[in-house]
């Protein structure tokens, strides 16, 4: 196993394990997720799902949202998401969570996605999941302010 397939490989053992504290009692579907920032830290989340259905929380934007609440969005690198059987791909409002972490990240951020015990682990890049995006740019934000 190369460095990369080992920090790969953690980053989804992470999401695995968040998979444990999902609250998704009307669907079903536990989601784990899990954020490595440039030190190596890995903060994970996982879904919140609602009453009000459509309230519902992805666990990608959990975790990134746990991320920016500790001041750290301009230090993601990579995002793993685990979830199913057969495996998850982020919804398109994780997408777009994802444009917006990435552009302030100013770096691309690598995507993993794979089953919640399966070996097959896939790579994706934000630009693919979400082409022709808008994002903060278009905004003229091109950096998270620090106060
Ligand atoms: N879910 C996520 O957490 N991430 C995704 O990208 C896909 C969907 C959750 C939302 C809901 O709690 C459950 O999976 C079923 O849709």
């Amino acid at each position: 196993m190369t460095m990369k397939d080992a920090s790969v490989a953690a980053l989804v053992e992470a999401a695995r394990g968040a998979m444990a504290h999902a609250h998704a009692p009307y669907s079903g579907f536990a989601v784990g997720a899990a954020v490595r920032l440039t030190d190596g830290e890995i903060v994970a989340g996982t879904n919140f799902e609602n009453a009000s259905y459509g309230l519902s929380l992805c666990a990608e934007t959990v975790a990134l949202a746990t991320v920016n609440s500790r001041g750290r969005l301009a230090d993601v690198e990579a995002i793993a998401v685990v979830g199913g059987a057969d495996g998850v791909t982020p919804c398109g409002r994780c997408r777009q969570v994802m444009v917006e972490a990435e552009q302030i990240a100013g770096r691309p951020i690598a995507v993993y996605c794979a089953s919640a015990s399966g070996d097959a682990v896939t790579e994706h890049r934000v630009s693919a999941l979400l082409p022709y995006a808008f994002g903060p740019m278009d905004l003229g934000v091109t950096r998270k302010k620090r106060s």
